[in-house]
């Protein structure tokens, strides 16, 4: 874990440096330091493990459990995304509708991709035993990753109306949704080149 990282989870892992460092080598004492572990090596970890966390029981200390549930989180960031979209693009005209209709259309197409990859990342337990899971990987990653561009793609289309406040709303909005996004691509990158 990086200086910067550990500081920043200082308040939260105040009990556990007191462990030896060995304590976290492949074994964690818990669901939920599992997940602090996975999430340290994340650009937002804090986020990544708050928004984690009450999925402790499903994920357990499984990697591919634990993408699964990222990729849920983001898909439900860029669901609420959506609706705030649809809501604002009602009475919004010229090129901020415009930037809108074309965010809507990124979102829709960056939950399609995450709703996919999470299925194919729900695979990856049951067939890692029979050599499928590097074409498996690669599929959720190709995906996770056009979903990103997609939310970029929304936010490009913003550009040059950052000072309209609507749009001030959802650029922020879509921001957000990408760290979510960034941290679940994360996550699934570190299973697949075997960081766990
Ligand atoms: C992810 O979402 C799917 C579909 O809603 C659900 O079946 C699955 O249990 C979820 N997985 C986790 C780990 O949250």
């Amino acid at each position: 874990m990086g200086e910067t990282a550990t500081k920043r989870f200082l308040p939260l892992f105040h009990l556990l440096l007191l462990l030896p460092a060995t304590a976290f080598v492949g074994v964690y004492s818990s669901s939920n330091d599992f997940i602090k572990q996975s999430c340290a090596g994340t650009q937002y970890p804090n986020l990544c493990y708050s928004s984690l966390a009450p999925y402790a029981s499903a994920v357990r200390q499984s990697p591919a459990k634990l993408s699964v549930a990222a990729a849920n989180v983001s898909l439900a960031k860029i669901k609420d995304a959506l609706s705030l979209a649809v809501s604002i693009k009602r009475g919004s005209g010229g090129r901020i509708g415009a930037a809108l209709h074309d965010c809507v259309q990124s979102l829709r197409t960056a939950a399609d991709l995450t709703k996919q990859a999470a299925a194919e990342m729900g695979k990856l337990g049951a067939e890692s035993k029979d050599g499928g899971i590097a074409w498996d990987a690669s599929n959720a990653q190709t995906w996770m990753s056009a979903a990103m561009t997609n939310e970029e793609t929304c936010l490009n289309g913003f550009e040059d109306a950052r000072v309209v406040s609507g749009a001030k709303a959802m650029c922020d909005r879509v921001g957000e949704v990408k760290k979510y996004t960034s941290n679940a691509l994360s996550l699934l990158n570190t299973l697949v080149n075997g960081g766990y």
